[in-house]
């Protein structure tokens, strides 16, 4: 396994550090500028913290703060801002060839080969990827190559969902925010209960619940008149992101893999957020031992820079016709290099990061669990590997969240006290862990303990 002392090299020392309050006058005046000539629609539009430098688990802002990274841009520095072998193989690829536009480069065929020898048992050696450069992207083609696979159309996601903000994906994603006004959404999409055991939706409690969220998957697709007579794909994410960081039992997934089987219709894996070795094992569907007919993938794999894709069962070719999906920037050379020495420094073990970011989850985990004891607000902790929800409450007997406002005085203070952390979740009240896979320990245990101080006063 890799040693603190080498992790703590890949990032600045002493963090947190602040020199000014968030966001200082730098960061202000970039905001206001932003304002005038960006679109708010992008995300995060009044967050106050502008990234100028990064290093491994910690970045600075325009002002100079210097924060312990655990939001890692979103789930995608997955080995840390800035890694010394990702800076060498952009230098060693952008003096070669960078874009080829979609006719394939030799970067990308190897790179299509790597992905393939890291799928989930089942799919890989016997798989072929197509190449974006956003999870949206993949999850779109998903659905069209479901669709063409299959002959039929409707598609069945989940509450909590998210899959992105496109036209087709937008259907999918279950935000108010990002399907509102911008209708009809596709047509065919409907959502089924995930398995958020905190908040069943059955008013079940796991395992007496005998997995009936599951369940009423197979009830729906196998069962006459239920409707769902058309249905290209069930579309899953393995941990869910945006709904609130929310692992399920391995049965939900077990359950609906099989309800697919038997329906004739696809099993897609969203592992754009849960990929790349967030959880712990490469893919978090792996912990199912369901072997996805489609799997997307993104943020984590390209880190540093953009990268996504689509990996889907090899006999699927035959129902997609040639050039009928292509896309200018796909597969750049450079963003395959990087993202092919990402999946090395991930899956190495000599260093272990997968390994580690089980132990360190679970010590976080235990950190949080712990404190509960004293800290009233938390109500539950959850997750796998580092990626870690935080789920906070004004009640823990009625499990009424905790009111928007003091949800955002806790980010902001988390924020002031040097710690990058966003809140998630269907009431917005999840904070979660998903630093970098390559956080030194201490920094992660720091971070954690100042979330805890805070959440004291709640
Ligand atoms: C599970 C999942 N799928 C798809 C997407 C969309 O990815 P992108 O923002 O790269 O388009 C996201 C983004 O957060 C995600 O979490």
């Amino acid at each position: 396994m890799i040693s603190e002392a080498e992790l703590k090299e890949l990032s600045f020392p002493d963090a947190p550090r602040m020199v000014t309050q968030v966001p200082g006058p730098r960061v202000k005046a970039l905001m206001e500028e932003s304002a005038k000539y960006e679109a708010f629609t992008r995300g995060g539009a009044d967050f106050p913290v502008i990234l100028e430098h990064g290093k491994g688990s910690t970045a600075k802002d325009a002002d100079g703060n210097l924060y312990i990274d655990m939001a890692a841009g979103v789930a995608v520095n997955a080995v840390g801002r800035g890694h010394p072998k990702v800076l060498e193989a952009i230098r060693r690829q952008s003096g070669a060839i960078m874009h080829t536009t979609d006719i394939t480069n030799p970067k990308r065929i190897e790179l299509a080969k790597k992905v393939s020898e890291v799928m989930p048992e089942g799919l890989r050696g016997n798989c072929h990827t197509s190449f974006f450069q956003a999870g949206s992207d993949a999850v779109e083609t998903a659905i069209k190559f479901a669709r063409r696979h299959t002959g039929r159309s409707q598609i069945i996601a989940f509450q909590g969902a998210y899959h992105g903000v496109w036209c087709g994906t937008s259907a999918l994603t279950t935000g108010y925010n990002y399907r509102h006004g911008w209708g009809p959404l596709i047509a065919g999409v409907t959502h089924a209960p995930y398995a958020y055991c905190y908040r069943c939706a059955f008013n079940m409690t796991y395992p007496a619940c005998n997995m009936q969220c599951a369940k009423y998957i197979d009830y729906i697709l196998n069962t006459p008149y239920t409707g769902m007579d058309d249905v290209a794909a069930v579309i899953v994410e393995s941990e869910q992101g945006e709904g609130g960081y929310v692992a399920p039992p391995p049965e939900f997934f077990q359950i609906i893999k099989q309800a697919c089987e038997k329906n004739g219709c696809l099993y897609v894996a969203d592992e754009v957020q849960s990929g790349a070795g967030r959880t712990g094992k490469m893919w978090c569907v792996e912990y199912s031992g369901v072997v996805p007919d489609i799997l997307t993938w993104g943020k984590g794999m390209g880190g540093d820079l953009p990268m996504a894709g689509i990996t889907y069962r090899a006999d699927m070719e035959k129902s997609l016709s040639p050039g009928s999906q292509p896309s200018t920037f796909a597969g750049n050379a450079l963003s395959c290099e990087v993202c092919m020495t990402n999946i090395d420094l991930i899956t190495d073990p000599e260093t272990d990061l997968l390994g580690r970011a089980v132990s360190l989850g679970a010590e976080v985990k235990d950190r949080l669990t712990q404190a509960m004891s004293s800290v009233k607000c938390i109500g539950e902790v959850r997750g796998r590997g580092l990626m870690v929800g935080c789920e906070v409450v004004a009640d823990r007997e009625t499990k009424e969240p905790l009111e928007g406002a003091k949800v955002g005085e806790i980010a902001m203070r988390l924020l002031n006290s040097g710690v990058l952390m966003t809140p998630c979740g269907r009431h917005g009240n999840v904070f979660r862990f998903m630093p970098p896979l390559t956080i030194p320990r201490d920094y992660a245990l720091k971070a954690t303990d100042i979330m805890i101080d805070i959440l004291r006063d709640y």
